[in-house]
């Protein structure tokens, strides 16, 4: 009778570990964890046509995406790790991760402000990038889950924090909607004047995370201008036509075609890594659609939609196999791409530029929409 009473319990363990396996194959008890005093977790939202995106707050990073191939097999397409060990330890990436307080970078960390000269932390020589040393990819942040399609992140940014005034009270919703998007909304008011650019840095290889690179991708870009930089990646403050140089992708084209070419700005670059200028109507604040990406082989196809004028388009070029991601494997040159919408990278140096200047009384608002479809 014991023998049978322990069997079964053993069987109820099984079970219910097994229960909390996602379908990615994460266990969700690899991200649960107290790091700096605060709760570490992972929670999973799901749709009806079983899409699965689990989301950690651990700088509110998409760590899994289960999408559908034209067949309807489920691939996870964001790089990432499986255990929150591998964000705490490894060479920083940003893996789906919320930047903030200033996506991009600041040239020398250095701005100005109603009068005032700012400081900020430096943490990619000579400049500051993604929001410093400790940016909002490497904080806690409070996390509540509602339903299965939504989760709510909040966190309070105080004073000074990276250099930053004013202190910032944010939120981000990540919704995983019945029409296969996710959506991320941005909101946030500060204290004191200051500057803020809300981007989310998930990695996306549509043939699957791991699975080769994305030069067969097919891009599409809504922007007929973009931000040339200098060698340290800084805008120069002039914007450009892309027609006629290797930065159009107003008619669809492979991210691998024009990659190697001779061109100055791929090689400050090593390959794409810029801002483009999105393509508005009149009604420049609403959100529209940015870029489409495409794989032939399983054939799913991705929209991006924002309210902001700008997307970066990077292409992992920074990735050097040294990055072993879920389920072991390395993460190569170029084997995943990023579409941060936001506003342009050191703005706060360029009046010229849509601005990002937050007032007290003021709501910053920002919304990146990837919808996901096979052709
Ligand atoms: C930037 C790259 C940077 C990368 C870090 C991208 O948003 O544009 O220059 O190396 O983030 O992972």
């Amino acid at each position: 009778m014991k023998i049978l009473t322990l069997a079964l319990f053993a069987a109820l363990v099984f079970v219910s570990c097994n229960q909390r396996k996602l379908v990615s194959g994460i266990n969700p008890e690899a991200f649960y964890k107290k790091v700096d005093g605060k709760q570490v977790e992972l929670f999973t939202l799901r749709n009806k046509s079983g899409m699965e995106m689990s989301v950690t707050n651990y700088g509110g990073r998409i760590v899994s995406l289960m999408v559908p191939d034209r067949s309807g097999k489920l691939e996870d397409i964001v790089l990432g790790y499986d255990r929150l060990s591998g964000y705490l330890t490894s060479t920083e990436q940003y893996f789906g991760a919320a930047i903030g307080r200033y996506g991009n970078r600041i040239a020398n960390g250095l701005f100005k402000l109603d009068n005032l000269d700012y400081k900020l932390a430096i943490n990619n020589t000579p400049n500051s990038l993604h929001g410093g040393i400790k940016g909002f990819s490497s904080k806690i942040w409070n996390a509540v889950q509602n339903g299965d399609n939504e989760l709510e992140l909040t966190l309070v940014s105080p004073d000074m924090d990276e250099g930053y005034p004013g202190e910032l009270s944010v939120m981000i919703i990540y919704r995983l909607t019945e029409k296969n998007e996710v959506a991320i909304f941005y909101s946030a008011k500060t204290t004191k004047p200051t500057v803020i650019n809300l981007t989310n840095h998930t990695y996306f290889n549509l043939h699957g995370a791991g699975n080769g690179d994305i030069l067969d991708h097919i891009l599409y870009l809504n922007a007929d201008k973009y931000t040339p930089v200098n060698s340290t990646l800084i805008p120069t403050g002039t914007i450009e036509q892309v027609k006629g140089s290797p930065f159009d992708f107003t008619t669809p084209v492979a991210v691998g075609t024009r990659i190697n070419d001779k061109n100055e700005q791929l090689a400050f670059g090593l390959g794409y890594d810029h801002n483009f200028v999105l393509n508005k109507t009149k009604d420049g604040e609403k959100v529209s659609l940015a870029a489409v990406v495409s794989d032939p082989i399983s054939g799913r196809y991705m929209e991006v939609y924002t309210n902001e004028p700008g997307i970066q388009f990077y292409c992992g070029n920074f990735l050097k196999g040294k990055e072993i991601g879920k389920g072991n494997k390395p993460y190569n040159f170029r084997s995943a791409l990023c579409l941060e919408t936001q506003h342009f990278p050191d703005s706060p140096n360029h009046p010229e530029f849509p601005t990002v200047v937050l007032r007290p009384g003021a709501i910053y608002s920002s919304a990146c929409v990837y919808k996901f479809s096979v052709k």
